[in-house]
């Protein structure tokens, strides 16, 4: 007798999860060419590189933080961008107050599972913190986890001038890294609390100046997050490398939103910067909800759930 089929298997093609419709745009090709390739589907992979060109090109982009493989292969499929395996999980999946505890260990399990899922968007891991403020040597070490081990095809981390030190080893270690200035969610402490970044002259000028810090220490792109719009219009104007918006206006070159809060999935209440496009949360509740009152009723499992 064979097993049955689990839904949850890779590959399953229920409804939604096969990419069915979606119509890739002009890519870089991966490259898989040549003799040892022969018979390997080329994959229109999104890199580093090409988040570039599409700057040049005046073309914009979408990131969504992802932390499984489900949601991995939902995003892939609908065209996303770029996955981020944020430090973010902290809030939304492992219901902390900040994003300070999560480790390394932890962001390389799940940016294991957001890679399998990930057939076309390129994955960033984050770096958590602690993995990369104590020396560049640590750094390194740490962003060589999230490739090797967790499967990562770039790493971000937070700060501006005061990380390019670590930024340019990573990128020596051949590592893509993306970097995030404005309001760092590892600096709460610092920082006095979640705070809009750059609105005094003073705050603007240290935002400009680590935004291009972190250019010239060889990120290939920066996360601009919670500072004044028209900041992030000057930064996005002024760098070469894209940008990616979230509470940072309309002008940035891409915009990232924590998929908790856009799916309607965290129930601590979502910020104005942030448009909710479904409420997964309610269904979510109706679904067990009607699950509990048919298995009270006897209605579940009916003949055409049970085996004969
Ligand atoms: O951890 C995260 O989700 C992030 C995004 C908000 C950019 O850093």
């Amino acid at each position: 007798m064979s097993t049955p089929p689990r839904s949850g298997s890779p590959g399953f093609t229920s409804a939604g999860f096969d990419g069915a419709g979606f119509e890739p745009a002009s890519f870089e090709p991966a490259g898989l060419q040549g003799p040892r390739f022969e018979g390997v589907r080329r994959e229109h992979r999104v890199t580093a590189r090409s988040l570039a060109a599409r700057k040049r090109r005046g073309e914009r982009f979408s990131m969504l933080t992802a932390y499984d493989y489900p949601f991995a292969r939902v995003f892939d499929a609908a065209g996303i961008d770029v996955l981020l395996v944020g430090d973010s999980l902290a809030n939304v999946v492992q219901g902390l107050e900040t994003t300070l505890p999560v480790t390394l260990d932890e962001i390389v399990y799940h940016t294991r599972m957001v890679a399998r899922g990930a057939r076309r968007a390129l994955v960033v891991a984050d770096m958590p913190f602690g993995s990369y403020q104590t020396s560049a040597d640590d750094a390194v070490r740490a962003a060589v986890r999230l490739v090797k081990e967790g499967g990562a095809h770039a790493v971000k981390l937070e700060g501006g001038a005061r990380r390019a030190e670590a930024i340019a080893a990573i990128v020596a270690a051949e590592v893509p890294v993306m970097g995030h200035v404005g309001l760092t969610p590892q600096s709460i402490h610092a920082m006095g609390g979640y705070r809009v970044q750059g609105r005094s002259d003073a705050g603007r000028a240290r935002v400009r100046a680590d935004a291009l810090a972190v250019q010239e220490a060889g990120a290939f792109a920066v996360v601009l997050e919670g500072m004044p719009s028209g900041l992030a219009r000057e930064i996005t104007s002024e760098l070469a490398i894209p940008t990616i918006g979230i509470g940072a206006g309309a002008d940035c070159d891409g915009q990232v939103l924590v998929m908790h809060d856009m799916l309607g999935l965290n129930d601590a209440g979502t910020p104005s910067f942030v448009k909710q496009y479904a409420s997964l949360g309610l269904l979510a509740g109706q679904a067990a909800r009607a699950f509990a009152a048919e298995v009270a009723d006897g209605k579940f499992p009916g003949p055409e759930h049970s085996y004969r």
